[in-house]
């Protein structure tokens, strides 16, 4: 909670957006989003939604289906074009405000809102292609063909760490789609998912159609799974909370995507560019405060220029700067809230323990403007023991573990022993280790020199092993799994036989 309000910005008041109807949360505790550089500014307030307010916004979707459906997918395209414009005008101011709600630096929010307005736009046009395929037939004069049909209501659950990106490429193949939606943004982000709903609404989006409801996921219970009326759900977050969708969606049958955590390994080969290397690792580690579940945070260094890799990166580490994301000086924000500070600092503790050598950080910064933020040392462990906690599981913060190998049969069997596999990167000039590594490497998408993060709409974004279960998202994949498909027999004979097809 803020010690005290400072005054920088008005502060919003947040509503529910339920049926086309801006109303308040049920819940009577206040909750209070604030500013994770300066905790003492706060960006707005609300009343959390309950069960009750759930269930409200999965009826209003729900009644909304019907018409959403029967409306042409280019129309539904063009109207999500349209948000993309609406967001495209507006993509600097919304930036600052992505910045001062989740802390990440300036020139990434408006990073985030380019790559989500580019989602919106490649699933627009997905509008004009939403059909399915047609086949030959065994039999004369028969035409088998599938179409597309949406699948119903979706629950859409997204995550504090791209209040922005990761709602635009779930919501946009939904609404392309045709479902409707009920919107769960992370409790610590309510502003930017207030922002983003009311363009799709101004956008053209029909009362109903999208619904937003705010707060924590406790309050509301798991009725966004449950609801019989909810026929699809696309989660992304922590492991433990995906696995519980995941088995809730499992019992009742109903089509999931659970994109969770990563400890997504960088492998520096003797022969790489290192100057290359190292701007990869510094993006990946260290980028959005290595709060992506895309970040690199396992490095494993080929043994023969370990030692000249480490002097460069730190020299890099020694020049971030760490503050307020909207200082253009500074290159690495706080951490989200306080609760993801301690958890950087314990994994810390648990590195030092372990045994791990301690390269660089390790503190949380308290000093003069550091007083009311959560920052955190980019922190770089060396030595790191391929079964210790370190090695193993996700921080979501700027903890970089490094390990040496002395082949690159040993460097993959490194990276391999995790029971993450969202991405990983590989930096070599020889084509034959880089295509060895795509081959053996378990991961859902492979950066050969390039680093761990991003992906881009057209292509398939997801992992494997506990980083994922369920389809793949952005691209035809993610667009696909709102439709169910349907196969058609057509006999256009016209004569009066039986079939021989048994
Ligand atoms: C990216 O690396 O640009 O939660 C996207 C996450 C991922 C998105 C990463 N779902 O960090």
């Amino acid at each position: 909670m803020p010690t005290a309000t400072k005054s920088k910005t008005s502060v919003a008041v947040l509503k529910q957006f339920i049926g086309g109807k801006w109303v308040d949360g049920s819940t009577t505790k206040e909750i209070v989003s604030t500013n994770p550089a300066d905790s003492r500014e706060v960006i707005a307030t609300l009343r959390g939604a309950d069960r009750a307010d759930a269930t409200r916004a999965i009826e209003a979707a729900h009644k909304a289906f019907p018409a959403w459906r029967d409306t042409p997918a280019p129309v539904r395209g063009r109207i999500l074009a349209k948000a993309a414009q609406l967001l495209r005008a507006r993509k600097e101011e919304l930036a600052r405000l992505m910045t001062r709600e989740e802390g990440k630096i300036y020139p990434e929010a408006l990073g985030e809102m380019e790559k989500g307005i580019t989602l919106i736009e490649w699933f627009a046009g997905e509008g004009l292609r939403l059909g399915g395929v047609t086949m030959p037939s065994e039999l004369p004069k028969n035409i088998l063909y599938t179409t597309r049909h949406p699948r119903g209501v979706a629950s859409i659950i997204t995550p504090w760490n791209f209040p922005f990106a990761i709602p635009a490429w779930k919501i946009a193949p939904a609404l392309v789609s045709g479902c409707t939606v009920v919107f769960k943004p992370a409790s610590l982000v309510p502003a930017m998912a207030v922002e983003f709903v009311k363009i799709l609404a101004e956008a053209g989006i029909p009362d109903g159609v999208i619904n937003l409801v705010l707060g924590s996921g406790s309050a509301m219970g798991d009725v966004l799974v449950e609801d019989p009326r909810v026929k699809v759900v696309s989660f992304t977050g922590s492991n433990s909370v995906g696995r519980r969708v995941h088995t809730i969606c499992g019992a009742r049958g109903i089509p999931v995507t659970c994109e969770m955590g990563g400890k997504n390994p960088a492998v520096i080969w003797g022969d790489a560019d290192l100057e290359l290397a190292l701007g990869g690792v510094m993006k990946g580690a260290f980028g959005s405060t290595g709060q992506r579940c895309t970040a690199t945070s396992r490095l494993v260094l080929d043994e023969r220029i370990a030692d000249k890799f480490l002097k460069m990166l730190l020299a890099e580490i020694a020049k971030i700067k760490l503050g307020d994301g909207l200082d253009k000086t500074v290159g690495m924000g706080p951490a989200v809230d306080e609760s993801q500070m301690k958890t950087d600092l314990e994994y810390i503790e648990i590195g030092k323990k372990e045994g791990a050598k301690l390269l660089c950080g390790g503190k949380r910064l308290t000093d003069g403007p550091f007083a009311h933020g959560y920052f955190v040392e980019p922190t770089v462990f060396d030595r790191v023991a391929p079964k210790s906690r370190l090695w193993q599981e996700e921080v979501f913060g700027p903890v970089l573990a490094v390990a040496r190998a002395k082949s690159f049969d040993e460097a993959l069997e490194l990276a391999n022993d995790c029971a993450f596999g969202l991405t990983c990167a590989v930096y070599t000039q020889d084509l034959t280790l880089a295509m060895r590594f795509s081959e053996r490497i378990e991961a859902g998408m492979v950066h050969v020199n390039s680093p761990t993060i991003g992906g881009e709409a057209q292509v398939p974004f997801g992992g494997v092993k506990g980083s994922g279960v369920g389809e793949r998202e952005m691209s035809k994949e993610g667009l696909h799994f709102y439709t169910e498909l349907k196969t058609i027999f057509l006999d256009y004979t016209g004569e009066r036989r039986q079939s021989n097809i048994y």
